[in-house]
């Protein structure tokens, strides 16, 4: 099967009914003991940093670990079902009606992936507390997927979020520098083999592994206000709040995307107006791209309205992320300016 159509996950697409997924898992994680940790390192193909770890980290380091544990639980949650769904032939996650994909070689990878995956969660939870912060607990969370492809398709986009976030992430170890510079080569490491996992959701689709000559950056916030689309409110047991970055209000794509200059419907729950707000675009290494927002119209209680997708003049395939911002006609210098004047966001666009 040959998948054309691209994609748009909202925040409000998360509102499907389905039993949360809740830790823990049966081989002990998020605390598995040594004989089950052991396990997972096989599963896993390999063994965590065993270089001593920080002992001091500064603020910003402390946040953007946080970050980064709140992903890898989520991730690891969000894989050990997708792996569940499809070794139990739940109906829609026949992977092997996906050419060229075997049912045998698509177990083994979400097996890799999510003990990876666990490492890699437990890998920073180890620097939190190595430098006297709490480890991050799990959460419950939801997916709004119900077929193997479009959870293909899911993992594709908030991978491509994480690879937007971990450069962040290596720019303010860098920045701290003292015990959080031996994390930045470390973190490259979890980039480019998030990086692999990306190429195998793409070639799983029948896309190009490789989408772009660069691809997208991001900014902490938005990657912590799309991971809280798949947290069940309220379920953590530690409160989000205490994490020191922004959850923006939902911003909907209501178009889908195509690889051409285009007009695009957004929609948020809220008040907007082309003179007080303006869409900006991320995409691949560019400058951010502000665009005016026209035809504000009200929709069952959403304000819905069109911006331009100029596509054509420098955006890269893969993901777009799109945001709802305060002024109008502002050339951003950084993704950070864009999410710190962000009302909305972020829309995450996934083009070819
Ligand atoms: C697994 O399948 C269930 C039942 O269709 C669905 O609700 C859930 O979202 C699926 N999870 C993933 C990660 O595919
Ligand atoms: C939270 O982050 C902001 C910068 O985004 C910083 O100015 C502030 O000091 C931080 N607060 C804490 C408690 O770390
Ligand atoms: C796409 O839109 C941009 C921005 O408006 C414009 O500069 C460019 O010429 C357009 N390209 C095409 C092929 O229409």
């Amino acid at each position: 099967m040959y998948i054309t159509s691209n994609i748009v996950i909202s925040a409000l697409a998360a509102t499907v009914a389905a039993s949360p997924f809740k830790f823990p898992l049966p081989d002990g994680f998020p605390t598995p003991n040594p004989t089950q940790l052991a396990e997972i390192e096989k599963e896993a193909q390999g063994s965590p940093p065993n270089g001593p770890l920080p002992k001091i980290l500064k603020s910003t380091g402390i946040t953007t670990l946080q970050l980064l544990a709140l992903n890898e639980i989520f991730e690891v949650a969000y894989f050990t079902e997708l792996l569940a769904n499809v070794t139990n032939n739940v109906p829609g996650y026949d992977a092997a009606s996906i050419a060229p994909l075997d049912r045998t070689y698509v177990i083994d990878t979400f097996t890799a992936v999510v003990n990876q995956e666990k490492l890699h969660a437990a890998g920073v939870n180890g620097i939190l507390e190595s430098a006297g912060q709490p480890a991050i607990q799990p959460c419950e969370y939801v997916f709004p997927v119900t077929t193997f492809i479009e959870a293909v398709i899911l993992a594709q986009t908030f991978t491509d979020v994480v690879l937007g976030t971990l450069p962040e992430a290596q720019a303010a170890f860098a920045a701290d520098g003292g015990d959080e510079s031996p994390l930045v080569p470390v973190f490259g490491s979890v980039l480019a083999q998030e990086g692999e996992q990306v190429g195998f959701y793409r070639y799983a689709q029948k896309k190009t592994p490789s989408a772009a000559p660069f691809l997208t950056g991001g900014s902490p916030s938005f990657a912590f206000t799309a991971i809280q689309m798949f947290i069940v409110p309220g379920s953590c047991p530690q409160p989000l709040s205490a994490v020191n970055l922004t959850t923006f209000g939902p911003l909907t794509v209501v178009t889908t995307p195509a690889p051409k200059n285009m007009t695009l419907e957004f929609a948020v729950p809220g008040t907007v107006a082309p003179d007080t707000n303006s869409i900006v675009y991320l995409s691949g290494q560019n400058l951010p791209v502000t665009v005016p927002i026209s035809t504000v119209t009200s929709i069952a209680g959403l304000s819905h309205f069109t911006a331009s997708f100029p596509f054509e003049s420098g955006f890269a395939y893969g993901l777009t992320i799109a945001a709802l911002v305060k002024g109008t006609g502002e050339s951003f210098m950084s993704n950070d300016a864009v999410a710190a004047a962000t009302l909305y966001g972020p829309g995450l666009i996934e083009i070819g």
